[in-house]
């Protein structure tokens, strides 16, 4: 039989085999690069491998993108090329006491805080080092959303997972790096499959070329491609199997590591209700339809009786309005889609949020006021929460009750905020039973 001992084929496999690592470990490097930020930061620190950047991004990722994007206003201004706007000491004292500087005179943050209808901006007790990371995180954020447009977040959509949790950080690297696996496992098929044809074909026109093949040979030579022995080729089913391993895990993962994790959920509802329309453009206020949110655990999703306030004459030929109606006249309520759900065990109350801790509502969801279909725009992890009530300074003026404990806690931590978590806010008991 013919034992094939072509010097010649060697080298040429070689170099194709190592132009194909090379071509692929690049890829799956850059790949990394941006994996490992969790797509929010994807392509600001490539090359460069910043770790100040990365800290930056972090840190705005935990603390800022709640209230701003780069290039979309949200609750707070779009930040994009706000380091040439303002110089780094201004944003220092700014990112830390927001309220200090209006309170001082500042003429960039009284004009800022007006634009802003007089909303507050939290305060950060945040080091010079970590503000300073901040600011370059968004000056190299700035610069390749200036080279790359299409890369920013252009509609609702993008807002929620730009903030995504922490608690989703960890399953959201996992499969992440499935996918990397599984794009390579397949880029090794199809080339491990281009290399074998490639070599029989060599090796046939090297054949052929022999002058002293017998029949046998020539017959051997001459037969047709036969894909059976692709199929049956031990490498070739081992990648299969691994592929498809792959495949499985990712799966169970997301399945896993998904349950509770709901941000960006939008259900249909059964009525085209805008958010958008509604408190967007005609401004009816939260509370009008929301009416407990002030006063209680929860917010109250309106009754119909509430849309006839208006819709007794507003639109009444429309068919959703009709369903309004509908709903009225066989005496069942609407069957709104449930969108934010805690589990049982965390304890959660509005009013502790709005009314005594004055928080905006669209801190925790998001730009209601533009959404035609409510979705969810916050994590509603536990991370998530813990993490407000670490930064989150707590409104102690003129609360007699709070003085002692600030004093004392001042006298412990010098300089640092007080802030919910001071107060307790991250004890297990305060929201769990
Ligand atoms: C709860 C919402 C909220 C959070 C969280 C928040 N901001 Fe703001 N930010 C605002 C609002 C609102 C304004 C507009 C000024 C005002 O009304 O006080 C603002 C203004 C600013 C400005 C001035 C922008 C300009 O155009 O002059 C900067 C800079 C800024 N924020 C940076 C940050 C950084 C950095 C973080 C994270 C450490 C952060 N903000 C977190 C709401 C927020
Ligand atoms: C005209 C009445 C009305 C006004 C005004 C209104 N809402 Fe709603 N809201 C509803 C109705 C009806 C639903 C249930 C249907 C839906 O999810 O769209 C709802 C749902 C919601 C939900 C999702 C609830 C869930 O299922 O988890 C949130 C959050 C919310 N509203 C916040 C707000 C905020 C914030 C404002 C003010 C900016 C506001 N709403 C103003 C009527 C109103
Ligand atoms: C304070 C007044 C007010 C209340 C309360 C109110 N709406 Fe409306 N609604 C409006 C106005 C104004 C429009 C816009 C009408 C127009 O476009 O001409 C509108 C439009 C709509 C539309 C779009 C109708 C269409 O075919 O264009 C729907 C659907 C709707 N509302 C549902 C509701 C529901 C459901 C509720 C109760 C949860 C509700 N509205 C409560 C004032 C109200
Ligand atoms: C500190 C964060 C936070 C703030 C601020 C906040 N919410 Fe919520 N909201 C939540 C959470 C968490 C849930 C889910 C509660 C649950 O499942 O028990 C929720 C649920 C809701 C729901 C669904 C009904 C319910 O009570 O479960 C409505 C409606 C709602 N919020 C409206 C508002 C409105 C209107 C405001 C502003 C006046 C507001 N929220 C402010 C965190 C917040
Ligand atoms: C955006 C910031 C923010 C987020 C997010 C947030 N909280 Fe809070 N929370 C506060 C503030 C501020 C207070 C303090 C209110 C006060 O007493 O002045 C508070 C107070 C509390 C308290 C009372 C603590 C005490 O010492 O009595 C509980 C319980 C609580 N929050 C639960 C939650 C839960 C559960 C979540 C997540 C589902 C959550 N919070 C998310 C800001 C936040
Ligand atoms: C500020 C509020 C808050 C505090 C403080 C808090 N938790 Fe939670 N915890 C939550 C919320 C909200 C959830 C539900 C989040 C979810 O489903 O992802 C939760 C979920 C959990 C779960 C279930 C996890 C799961 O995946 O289902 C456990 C266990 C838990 N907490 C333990 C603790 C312990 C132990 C502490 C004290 C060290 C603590 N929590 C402090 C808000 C809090």
């Amino acid at each position: 039989m013919i034992s094939c001992k072509s010097n010649k084929l060697y080298p040429f496999l070689l170099t194709l085999l190592l132009s194909f690592f090379t071509v692929f470990s690049s890829f799956a490097q850059g790949e990394e690069a941006s994996v490992s930020k969790d797509g929010v930061t994807a392509g600001a620190a490539s090359g460069a491998g910043d770790a100040q950047v990365q800290a930056g991004a972090a840190l705005f990722k935990n603390n800022c993108a709640s209230c701003h994007a780069l290039n979309e206003k949200l609750v707070g201004p779009a930040l994009k090329d706000v380091h040439k706007k303002h110089p780094l000491p201004w944003l220092i004292s700014w990112i830390r006491n927001s309220s200090k500087m209006v309170q001082s005179g500042d003429k960039a943050a009284v004009a800022i805080f007006n634009e802003y209808d007089k909303q507050q901006m939290p305060s950060f007790a945040l080091s010079d080092e970590e503000i300073t990371s901040i600011v370059k995180y968004i000056e190299v954020e700035s610069a390749t959303a200036a080279t790359a447009p299409t890369g920013t977040p252009a509609n609702d959509q993008a807002a929620p997972a730009a903030t995504d949790g922490p608690g989703g950080a960890g399953a959201g690297d996992a499969s992440n790096y499935l996918h990397v696996i599984l794009i390579a496992l397949i880029v090794i098929l199809i080339v491990m499959v281009i290399v074998l044809l490639i070599i029989a074909n060599l090796m046939k026109d090297y054949l052929r070329g022999k002058k002293d093949l017998d029949g046998n040979d020539l017959e051997l030579v001459d037969q047709r491609f036969d894909f059976s022995k692709v199929y049956k080729s031990r490498a070739v089913q081992v990648i299969v199997g691994l592929i498809f391993v792959v495949v499985l895990t990712d799966i169970a993962i997301e399945e896993t590591y998904g349950v509770g994790l709901q941000q960006g959920y939008q259900p249909r509802q059964p009525i085209a209700f805008s958010h958008k329309l509604h408190a967007g453009e005609h401004q009816i206020d939260c509370n009008y339809c929301h009416t407990s949110v002030y006063k209680s655990r929860s917010a109250n999703i309106p009754s119909a009786n509430i849309c006839m306030n208006c819709h007794s004459q507003i639109k009444k030929e429309s068919p959703e309005i009709r369903k309004i109606y509908t709903a009225i006249e066989k005496n069942r309520p609407i069957e709104w889609v449930r969108v934010h759900n805690l589990p049982d065990l965390a304890y959660f109350n509005h009013s502790q949020h709005t009314k005594v801790g004055g928080i905006e509502c669209q801190t925790c969801h998001g730009p209601i006021e533009t959404m035609d279909v409510v979705y969810q725009f916050s994590p509603l992890t536990m991370g998530w929460c813990i993490n407000c009530h670490r930064e989150q300074p707590l409104n102690t003026e003129g609360n007699k009750y709070y003085d002692n404990l600030v004093k004392i806690h001042d006298e412990v931590n010098k300089g640092a905020a007080f802030t919910v978590s001071s107060n307790g806010g991250t004890e297990c008991s305060k929201c769990h039973y």
